[in-house]
């Protein structure tokens, strides 16, 4: 249903419902056309509410019967729900609804998989079931039957009972309706069992479509070890006899953490040796993770309303960080999270599309699940953590658990908590909830007769969500090293509060060269114009291995912005300070593989349009290749010896030890390539037995502009397998040349398993030609039109898939006015397209800046 004109909501009009809800009772009738839905639901008007209007949301639905304490009654329908008189005292309601699951092709609501049926309810598609107060502050147990014809048929909760062509449900906790699940399928479980802290037997499945049984025992592994940690780190037992998981192959997201129930894309938990990359294997370890921790953060505490949607999601991917960091390695963790905000998060933070972590007003809430909430929120709850201490964030998560428990809440609860354990006032600190816009950290230093000064001035640009930003508090940590390496001074977090602060180091026999910002304690753009000498004496000496990592990475963009801006020669410091790490077989390999990795070619434009240039993407990937081919022809004597050692004669195991090896092995085929023509990374495709080595092989031939019979190979391997056909699909576009991205995007559109209405496959090609920045932005325009067409199709059918794909278009300020013309004009057309959703018209809108 489209609204003529978009409505926004607002945090300030928060008011709860008129009602509580004492029991949900469900009964579904499966048909695929045409699904008959019956609720029966125990309201009563709660104490102190002075909004006493009875109004359900629901959207698609055609209502059959409604009725009230068994009498029918008529009510009032508009396209987002319905109102009707009710009692002054608790009744019931029972209503009769049909929906399409079939038809169902946005994939939010009821909708069918490979004809399985399947749910997403969060945020707001559980009003496309039935009509319900659909809003996270109403919760309820729900009592679920499935009447249908298929042998598998789950819900929430605990089974009750089941017999032939019926299935019931009960889950004894309250929840808002967006945890709600329902599946029925031909399916099969992957089972195993989990003993509870306190001894109690859970049972957990994993059900799959036949012909995926092979997969699933990675997952089921990581299952276990985040209901162990949780248990071990944050005292979290887990509350149902039962835990499920779901793989299907249509969904919009990675997964969902509906209760007892979790359902996951999936790219997103299925994987073996021979069909995942060891990339793959992390990921899905750090989801499964994910969408358990979120039963004690966002399941038994929910989030009052949909503002409030960091304190579920910001909370959980903190948690899951943690918990990556724990099993993995915690720097290459740290490293990998700040190249991830950095490309994705920063981005959003200084265009069009700024808002806080706790944004004020949304038009489409599916539109605010950015990495702002996601990433941002999760940099917030770190550095109250840094702020407060390792046992004060304990106690106050104790007390957080203690004292809201069932309850729907706020990040005013959540800082709460933590100001009543330290007594700290953290009004000033809430701005990091409520500011959009990432702070620029700028640094003076100064030394005088053995007293050591540092300066540090804040700022943050202003933008629409946040026209005068104040002064935040930034948790700045600090370590100092004397001038043969050794460390004078350990970390410290120093705590800048103010516009400009100084911060003095006394005692100190020479002047030290600071190590700032260590282990990225705020997620701020630190502006320091240090010099080349002491770049590289960070990269060779600080014990810091973030800062060491970040000291690598300020050479190669330093040596980048030149070679692109200016023509420069490859920087002699950056090959040396490479050469010297890739040498050094102390470092774990993971980590200089991560080294190795030139930064974001739309990290580079960002910078060089921040420092008053216009960035040219062709010029850029041209630095950028030149820089690899330097690097090539520096280490090329050795690169064979590091390829040795990453050699593994064990089994395989997606393990952080054989993945840090196998992407170290990687790094260095990429860079051989470069010298021998690709003929190892040819006999690497030829006898790979896993997919990560054949991902790899594969990505440098066709890198190097070869690979053609490769190609053809692995699509005739892999033809029957989706997941794997994804990545055939999305590494063509990828691995093109910036001339040809936009023409072997297009080409893969037209091919027969190009089956765009499964959002995997669909951002398995449009979503790569956005990540291959220089093939994106060609100068003809092809990259942008492509985009948009795919835009403009897409959108009747999957509205939500269609409008976080817009943000491709949010950097287009950046770049020169023939391009920005470009973009306008795709712009400008898919805002003209009749009927276009609500989703991507606030995306197209907010970008556009009108
Ligand atoms: N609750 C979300 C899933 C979701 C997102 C549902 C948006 C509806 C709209 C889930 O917990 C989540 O955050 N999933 C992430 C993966 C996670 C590891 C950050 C996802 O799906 O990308
Ligand atoms: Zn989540």
């Amino acid at each position: 249903m489209k609204d003529a004109a978009p409505k926004t909501i607002y945090l300030k009009d928060y008011t709860p419902f008129g009602f509580t809800v004492e029991e949900v009772h469900l009964t579904f009738d499966l048909a695929p056309g045409a699904t008959r839905v019956k609720s029966r639901i125990r309201f009563a008007p709660r104490g102190g509410a002075d909004d006493r209007r009875f109004f359900l949301h629901g959207e698609d639905l055609t209502l059959i019967r409604a009725a009230i304490d068994g009498k029918e009654v008529q009510p009032t329908l508009t396209a987002e729900g319905l109102t009707c008189d009710v009692p002054d005292a608790a009744f019931t309601w029972e209503a009769e609804v049909e929906i399409d699951p079939a038809g169902n092709t946005a994939l939010e609501g009821l909708y069918m998989s490979n004809g399985m049926y399947c749910t997403q309810c969060e945020a707001e598609g559980f009003r496309k079931i039935t009509y319900y107060p659909d809003r996270p502050d109403v919760m309820s147990t729900f009592t679920v039957r499935i009447n249908g014809d298929l042998p598998v048929m789950l819900s929430n909760g605990n089974p009750v009972q089941q017999g032939e062509g019926w299935a019931e449900w009960h889950d004894p906790w309250p929840k808002p309706a967006y945890l709600f699940a329902l599946v029925a399928g031909d399916l099969v479980a992957h089972s195993d069992s989990f003993t509870t802290c306190s001894g109690k037997e859970v049972d957990l499945n994993l059900w799959v479509r036949p012909g995926d049984e092979g997969k699933c025992a990675w997952g089921m592994e990581a299952l276990k070890k985040s209901m162990r940690w949780d248990e071990e780190v944050y005292g979290r037992e887990y509350d149902l006899e039962v835990f499920n998981i779901v793989a299907v192959d249509d969904f919009n997201m990675g997964a969902m953490e509906n209760k007892g129930l979790n359902i996951f894309n999936s790219s997103a938990v299925l994987a073996s040796p021979e069909t995942a990359t060891d990339a793959n294997f992390e990921r899905i370890e750090a989801i499964i993770a994910h969408e358990y921790f979120h039963n004690w953060t966002g399941n038994r505490i929910t989030c009052r309303d949909w503002f409030q949607l960091c304190l579920k999601e910001g909370l959980t991917v903190f948690r899951d960080a943690q918990f990556t960091a724990d099993m993995r390695s915690e720097p290459v963790k740290r490293i990998s999270d700040v190249i991830d905000l950095r490309a994705r998060q920063f981005p959003e933070d200084n265009g069009p599309l700024a808002h806080p972590v706790r944004p004020e007003s949304f038009q489409e809430i599916n539109n605010f699940y950015t990495a702002t909430v996601y990433e941002k929120g999760a940099e917030v709850i770190g550095m109250l953590k840094r702020l407060v201490g390792d046992a004060a964030y304990a106690e106050a998560l104790d007390l957080y658990f203690a004292r809201h428990d069932g309850e729907a809440c706020t990040i005013e609860d959540w800082l709460r908590v933590f100001e009543d354990v330290t007594g700290r006032d953290l009004g000033q600190f809430k701005r990091w909830y409520s500011q959009a816009g990432t702070p620029r950290l700028k640094v003076e230093e100064d030394w005088q007769d053995g007293t050591y000064t540092l300066t540090f001035t804040q700022t943050t640009p202003p933008s629409a969500a946040s026209p005068e930003p104040q002064p935040q508090v930034i948790p700045i940590n600090l370590g100092l090293l004397g001038p043969n390496g050794d460390e004078v001074k350990e970390t410290e977090t120093l705590e800048m509060t103010e516009a400009r602060q100084a911060f003095t180091f006394t005692g100190l026999s020479a002047k030290p060269v600071p190590s700032i910002l260590r282990g990225f304690s705020a997620p701020v753009i630190l502006d320091r114009d240090s010099s080349t000498a002491e770049r590289a004496f960070l990269l060779a000496h600080d014990t810091d291995p973030f800062n060491r990592w970040e000291a690598g990475g300020a050479l190669a963009r330093a040596t980048l912005n030149a070679m692109a801006l200016e023509d420069a020669a490859p920087d002699a410091a950056y090959l040396d300070g490479m050469l010297a790490v890739l040498r050094d077989d102390t470092l774990d390999p993971a980590y200089r593989a991560l080294m190795l990795a030139l930064p974001g070619q739309s990290e580079l434009a960002a910078m060089q349009a921040e420092a008053g240039h216009t960035p040219d993407p062709r010029a850029i990937w041209t630095a950028c290749e030149t820089l690899r081919q330097a690097l090539a022809q520096h280490a090329q004597d050795t690169l064979p010896r590091i390829w040795e050692t990453c050699r593994i004669d064990a089994p395989y195991r997606p393990d952080a030890e054989q993945s840090g090896k196998r992407a170290l092995a990687g790094a260095v085929l990429s860079l051989i390539t470069r010298l021998d023509g690709g003929a190892l990374a040819a006999s690497q495709y030829g006898s790979a037995d896993n997919m990560t080595l054949q991902v790899s092989a594969l990505s440098c031939l066709l890198k190097a502009g070869k690979g053609q019979a490769e190609t053809a190979a692995f699509y005739a391997q892999w033809q029957q397998d989706r997941l794997v056909i994804d990545k055939w699909f999305m590494l063509q576009v990828l691995q093109a040349a910036p001339e040809t991205a936009a023409a072997t995007a297009k080409t893969l559109t037209e091919h027969a398993d190009f089956n765009w209405k499964n959002p995997n496959r669909f951002r398995a090609v449009l979503g790569a030609l956005t990540g291959n920045h220089a093939g994106f932005h060609a100068a003809d325009g092809a990259g942008y039109a492509l985009l948009a067409d795919w835009l403009i199709r897409l959108d009747p059918v999957n509205p939500q898939t269609t409008a976080r794909m817009c943000a491709a278009f949010q950097t287009w300020r950046r770049y020169d006015a023939r391009r920005q013309g470009l973009i306008r004009a795709q712009l400008d057309r898919i805002a003209a397209q009749p009927g276009l959703s609500r989703d991507t018209t606030e995306m197209i809108t907010r970008i556009q800046g009108n």
